[in-house]
């Protein structure tokens, strides 16, 4: 059976307040739209149809080549919305999914076992529902006496004994697409809201006697349409432990998983430890045995195993194998350190590769700059890569010694196995196996000190200060 989707995202999404179009709102890292488009995809759909109005141009930026996208100029309803697909897939043999753009938690399990069912039942229609404590703002299910679905009625539109009812419509359906189109031309908008209606489809399939099949997911969460801020941070907790439990289950272990953020597509390795107050984003890849955190904020970076990284932040960098980094340190875009590397406390990256076992421990910042193996990087020494106008390259040869303090003004290269000097301010390349120093020679004045402070002390008294 062909199967397809069609997802719903033209709503403004007015109350979320926002510039940004609602769908776009991420939920753990990805877009509300991008989760629903992974549980469609699961499903095994052959053609998805992404239905995009408000932000328009945004929504389908952001879906790319994963569906095709149709325009709903007007925002007419859901009904109206999935009509828009009618010119380029109504006449297919097969069975439609529809889902809301707004429904992030819905699990790719759950549109695929209410799939199976349909199939198997060979109803025209089955809609996921849920009971929930505070079914208000949503779509009531009505059942007839046997038990049987019959319609779907609009919070606005419900009767006082509707209002009561609990169970309610998810907003996720399966279609015998057929079916589908031919009721959707028979939707109208005379209702509470003057919309058209995507739950008339119900009814309408109910009066020509085909049979709607329910499919009631144990959890609530699954229903859950984001329409305000509210709603949006409930979505980003539930989808917070649930990524939290899935990467608990595969041997990762969390400290405080209620105060672990981890985005959607981040992946660890089994036996590291989170602590709380770490932040992973994007695309991040974390290997086994690592010790994360607390407090590590990492986004689109990629680290080996066995690395400790405590109160850091790191973006688009690489750590390698068995590296330590921190507390207190800043990686930035293009920061690669190779295995057995250690960043110490106050040191910032920046552009820079560092070979295997290179150590930088203390209050530095290494910019643009390629270093070697088993370099050694003293206390605040610094690349000075940039003259207001132009960024230019460190080199450092392997082993070589960087001595605290240490200017290297770039370009400027220093040799394997050169020593420079503490406080030196470098110009000039440095040969293999050498020694620079550039810096102004000490000169000690006996006893100068104590005529320091009686001039200082003299002065003070004169102008009469205390
Ligand atoms: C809808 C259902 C309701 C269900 C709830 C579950 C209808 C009429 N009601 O209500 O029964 O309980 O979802 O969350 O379907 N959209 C369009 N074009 C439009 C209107 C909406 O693409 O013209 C999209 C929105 O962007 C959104 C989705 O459809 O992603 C749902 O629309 P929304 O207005 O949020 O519907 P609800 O009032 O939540
Ligand atoms: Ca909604």
């Amino acid at each position: 059976m062909k199967r397809m989707a069609v997802v719903l995202a033209a709503g403004l999404g007015k109350r979320m307040k926002s510039k940004l179009h609602k769908v776009l709102h991420p939920v753990c890292g990805k877009p509300m739209v991008g989760h629903v488009l992974d549980a469609a995809a699961a499903a095994g759909c052959e053609r998805t149809i992404v239905v995009v109005g408000h932000g328009a141009e945004k929504v389908q930026a952001y879906v790319g080549d994963r569906a095709e996208c149709v325009l709903q100029a007007e925002q007419l309803g859901t009904g109206h919305a999935v009509l828009q697909a009618d010119k380029l897939i109504g006449g297919e043999a097969g069975t439609t999914i529809v889902v809301c753009g707004d429904t992030p938690l819905i699990r790719p399990e759950t549109i695929r076992a209410m799939l199976d069912a349909h199939e198997r039942s060979g109803a025209a229609a089955t809609l996921l529902t849920a009971v929930v404590p505070d079914p208000s703002g949503l779509g009531r299910v009505i059942r007839g006496k046997n038990g049987n679905v019959e319609r779907i009625v609009e919070h606005k539109d419900c009767s006082e004994d509707e209002l009561n009812i609990t169970e309610i419509n998810a907003g996720t359906y399966c279609f015998d697409n057929r079916k589908l189109f031919d009721a959707l031309g028979k939707v109208k908008n005379d209702n509470a809201q003057g919309e058209y209606y995507l739950t008339d489809v119900i009814g309408i399939l109910h009066e020509a006697g085909e049979t709607i099949a329910a499919y009631r997911t144990p959890d609530p969460a699954e229903a859950a349409g984001v329409n305000d801020r509210i709603a949006l941070a409930e979505a980003e907790r539930l989808m917070r432990e649930r990524i939290n439990r899935r990467h608990m289950e595969a041997g990762v272990t969390f400290i405080d998983p209620a105060v672990t953020y981890i985005d959607a597509d981040v992946a660890i390795g089994a036996d590291t430890v989170i602590y709380p107050g770490t932040v992973l984003r994007g695309r991040t890849v974390i290997g086994e045995d690592c010790v994360i955190g607390p407090q590590a904020d990492i986004t689109d970076s990629v680290v080996g195993r066995g690395v400790t990284i405590r109160h850091s932040v790191l973006l688009e960098s690489e750590v390698g194998d068995e590296c330590s980094v921190g507390p207190y340190a800043n990686l930035r875009p293009g920061s690669k350190l190779a295995a057995g590397c250690k960043i110490g406390d106050f040191v910032e990256l920046k552009n820079a590769s560092l070979g295997e076992g290179t150590k930088v421990s203390h209050l530095s910042y290494v910019g643009d700059a390629v270093v070697g193996r088993d370099v050694n990087i003293g206390c605040g020494a610094i690349t000075v890569n940039y003259d207001g106008y132009n960024k230019s390259i460190t080199e450092i040869g392997d082993r070589a010694f960087i001595g605290s303090n240490v200017n290297l003004i770039a370009p400027v290269k220093i040799g394997e196995d050169a020593y420079v000097v503490a406080g030196s301010t470098i110009t000039q390349d440095v040969k293999p196996n050498d020694m620079a120093i550039a810096r102004e020679r000490q000169v000690n004045k006996e006893g100068y000190a104590e005529r320091l402070r009686a001039r200082a002390r003299a002065k003070k008294e004169r102008s009469g200060q205390n």
